[in-house]
C-alpha cells in the first residue's frame, strides 16, 4: 500500500491549525514540508514552514517530511534536524559535488534523522546511483520545484521505473517518492511506476474530506 505523505505548502495560514487537525484526524502517514529558500527556487517559504511545523508539532505526532529546496543545505539543517523529523530530502542539484554529498548524508544521519535525495524533471536518474546505498529515500520530482498545484510531468514515471528496476537489481533497500501533481487522475501512473510514498498537496488540500480522499488515494 503507498503511503501517502501531505504538502502543507498550499494550506493558508487563517485556516492552518483547523486544516493541520484535519490532516491528523485523517490519518495522512506524514507531514511533507516544502521549505523553500528563495535561491534554489524563486519562492522563498522558510518563515512559513517553520511556523506551520511548530503549529504541527502542538497537534499531532504524525511524522516530518521534510524537503529542503534550498542551496545552503547545511544552514537549513541546523533549522531542522533540532525539530527531529522522520526525513530531510535535500536537492542533488543543489550540492553536486560527491565528497559533501556524503558528507551531509552523514551528518543528518549521525542526527538519527533519515536521509532523502531529490532530483529535479531534468536530472538523470544514474547522477545518483552512487549515493543509493547511503540513502533511505529518492524523492523524484514529478513537475519542476518551486509552487504546488502544477500539472504532473509524464515524462518523468520512466525516470521512477528505471530507478525501481536498478534499485531491485542491485538489491538497494531504499522507498521512492513522487512529489508534484499527485492526485486522484493521477496516481494510478505513478503507483505503476513503483513508488512507495506519493506526495500530495492541492490534491488533498482543495477537497471537501480529507479522510475520504486519503482513502481513496490509497485504495486507487
Ligand atoms: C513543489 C513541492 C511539492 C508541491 C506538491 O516544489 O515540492 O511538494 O507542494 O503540491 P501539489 O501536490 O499541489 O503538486
Ligand atoms: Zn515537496
Amino acid at each position: 500500500m503507498v503511503e501517502i505523505s501531505t504538502s502543507i505548502l498550499s494550506v493558508k495560514e487563517a485556516e492552518s491549525i483547523k486544516k493541520f487537525y484535519d490532516l491528523e484526524v485523517a490519518h495522512t502517514d506524514y507531514f511533507h514540508i516544502d521549505v523553500m529558500d528563495g535561491k534554489f527556487v524563486a519562492n522563498n517559504t522558510s518563515q512559513l514552514m517553520k511556523e506551520y511545523v511548530n503549529q504541527i508539532k502542538q497537534i499531532s505526532n504524525i511524522p516530518l517530511d521534510v524537503h529542503l529546496m534550498v542551496t545552503n543545505v547545511r544552514e537549513y539543517l541546523e533549522e531542522y534536524i533540532p525539530v527531529n523529523p522522520n526525513i530531510i530530502t535535500f536537492h542533488y542539484e543543489a550540492v553536486k559535488n560527491s565528497e559533501e554529498i556524503m558528507s551531509l548524508i552523514n551528518y543528518i544521519k549521525e542526527n538519527n534523522i533519515k536521509v532523502g535525495l531529490s532530483v529535479k524533471p531534468d536530472t538523470k536518474i544514474e547522477e545518483i546511483y552512487e549515493f543509493l546505498p547511503y540513502i533511505h529515500m529518492v524523492l523524484v520530482m514529478t513537475v519542476e520545484p518551486g509552487k504546488g498545484g502544477q500539472k504532473l510531468i509524464e515524462e518523468t514515471l520512466n525516470k521512477i521505473k528505471q530507478l525501481k528496476q536498478y534499485i531491485q537489481k542491485n538489491n538497494i533497500e531504499l522507498d521512492i517518492e513522487a512529489d508534484g501533481g499527485i492526485n486522484l487522475e493521477t496516481i494510478k501512473k505513478v503507483k505503476e511506476a513503483g513508488i512507495d510514498i506519493a506526495v500530495v498537496g492541492s490534491g488533498i488540500i482543495n477537497t471537501e474530506n480529507y479522510k475520504e480522499t486519503i482513502k481513496q488515494l490509497k485504495n486507487i
